[in-house]
């Protein structure tokens, strides 16, 4: 049998686009194409000609400039392009500027005769993805958003930081928006495979803590270095993986919501299960009541934000 050859468009080369492409050429030997759509075509051949250069160590990817044309026979069809945030902002911030960008994508994406998946990361994520497949009018469970995957990893990493455990036993999930009415899932949270409540001396003000610091690193990334790209690269990198890998895997991402959780018509983040033909399901947590609170916050809080977007 003919292996089955595989094609990502990437819309977007600013740091975030470039560094997915970068991570995902390591993180899945899948990738038969790679094509760099961007507005600054220099930049897209530039580093479609630099990546070239690590293939002979990696795996033997063509890689190249193009257009959205491209996507006609693409598996995945990645969407970093907008506007990036400034040291204050907040990413709801962005949602006029980057919905606009997100408009003169998404057409030409769809008129290209595109039938694969689109994986969008551009913020706020959540309402983007959202506004991704209602303008392509894709089926819902070919549209993901890469949601709370950072939040999480960084929640992991700061709970193992505080538990002195490797990162590698920590299991928990940040849910709702990729943003400030986010919350963390820690009645549902593990540490080597037991409830991360028996296994921690956490107070509720340190668990309070906890959430806030993870709300908090984009920021302070964003403070230091002027942008947060690597994070976002190896999310978006390991949901593209389970996709062409067909993995079946649950990762926290922004996941269409039709009763789940009580919320409709929206995409949040939550854990979802990936394969070849994109979310395969979403799982629902029995959340306490608390938390159920603090998700119906979140999703109020995005569809204001829906209904108030100008494109
Ligand atoms: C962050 C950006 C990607 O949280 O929203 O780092």
């Amino acid at each position: 049998m003919i292996k089955r050859r595989h094609k990502v468009l990437l819309v977007g080369d600013g740091a975030v686009g470039s560094s997915f492409a970068y991570s995902l050429l390591q993180t899945t030997q899948e990738v038969d194409e790679l094509v760099i759509v961007d507005l600054n075509k220099d930049k897209a051949d530039g580093d479609a000609m630099d990546l070239q250069d690590i293939t002979p160590l990696e795996a033997p990817t063509i890689i190249r400039s193009g257009e959205y044309a491209d996507a006609a026979d693409a598996d995945v069809a990645v969407i970093t392009a907008g506007v990036p945030r400034k040291p204050g902002e907040t990413r709801l911030d962005l949602v006029n500027k980057n919905a606009k960008i997100l408009s003169t994508i998404v057409q030409p994406i769809v008129d290209s005769g595109f039938h694969g998946i689109f994986v969008v990361s551009s913020n706020p994520v959540d309402i983007l993805t959202t506004l991704t497949q209602r303008m392509s009018g894709f089926p819902k469970n070919r549209v993901i958003g890469t949601g709370t995957s950072l939040d999480s990893a960084r929640l992991n990493v700061i709970l193992a930081e505080k538990l002195n455990v490797p990162v590698s036993e920590i299991d928990a999930h940040i849910m709702g928006e990729h943003g400030d009415t986010s919350f963390a899932a820690f009645d549902e949270a593990t540490v080597n495979g037991q409830p991360l409540k028996e296994v921690a001396n956490f107070t509720a003000t340190n668990y309070a803590g906890i959430e806030e610091m993870v709300k908090e690193r984009g920021g302070k990334i964003i403070a230091r270095k002027g942008a947060t790209f690597y994070g976002v690269a190896k999310c978006l990198a390991y949901i593209v993986k389970a996709i062409l890998e067909n993995r079946n895997v649950t990762l926290p991402i922004s996941a269409p919501l039709n009763g789940e959780y009580g919320v409709s018509d929206l995409y949040l983040g939550v854990p979802a299960v990936i394969n070849t033909s994109g979310i395969v399901k979403v799982i629902e947590h029995d959340l306490s009541e608390e938390e159920s609170k603090k998700m119906a916050h979140s999703a109020a809080k995005m569809k204001e934000v829906l209904d108030g977007v100008e494109l």
